[in-house]
């Protein structure tokens, strides 16, 4: 019998997996890892990618930062599952959902330039992104010397 593998959003039972996943990925240096404080708190912003039965072999969050930005953080899929295009089905499910919420403007701090120039971002300006944004960082480990590179994209109204 195949198992099946789905993207949906997060559940509170998914919040120790998701920790574990992001704790795993962070220790690799690969993203910043998040407090179970900071996942339950935020956890509506997440979809996992599911399998039946329960576990989580991946997941990703869009964060709403302003009127008309939102930010793709936390992404991750175990190593078994990668370059499958789940990475991707994560993200395209964010940037479905901002343009729902009518937000048409989404940035990613990412060390992955290229998977994310695959789907349609470009490399920009740390300066062009609000003060706002860096209201996290001051917790963040790397503060003041983020070595992250700042993505963007823009999304057309009819993409969802
Ligand atoms: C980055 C990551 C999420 C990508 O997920 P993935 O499932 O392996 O990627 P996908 O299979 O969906 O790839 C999507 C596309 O990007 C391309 N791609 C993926 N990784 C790439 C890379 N490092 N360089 C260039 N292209 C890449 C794929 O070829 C694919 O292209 P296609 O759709 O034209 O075939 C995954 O590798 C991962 O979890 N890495 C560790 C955690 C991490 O670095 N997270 C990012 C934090 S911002």
């Amino acid at each position: 019998m195949t198992t099946s593998v789905y993207v949906r959003k997060a559940r509170i039972q998914d919040v120790r997996p998701i920790h574990a996943l992001l704790m795993d990925c962070s220790k690799q240096g690969l993203l910043l890892p998040r407090s179970f404080s900071q996942l339950y708190s935020h956890l509506r912003d997440f979809f996992v990618l599911a399998q039946d039965g329960g576990g989580v072999l991946g997941c990703c969050a869009l964060s709403i930062t302003w009127e008309d930005l939102a930010e793709v953080r936390s992404l991750a899929i175990v190593s078994e599952m990668r370059s499958r295009g789940w990475g991707r089905r994560l993200v395209e499910a964010c940037l479905s959902e901002a343009v729902t919420l009518g937000i048409f403007r989404v940035f990613t701090l990412t060390y992955q330039t290229h998977f994310f120039e695959h789907l349609g971002f470009e490399v920009v300006s740390k300066d062009n992104l609000p003060q706002k944004v860096w209201a996290d960082c001051l917790h963040c480990p790397k503060f003041p010397d983020c070595d992250e590179i700042a993505m963007s994209i823009t999304l057309r109204p009819d993409c969802s």
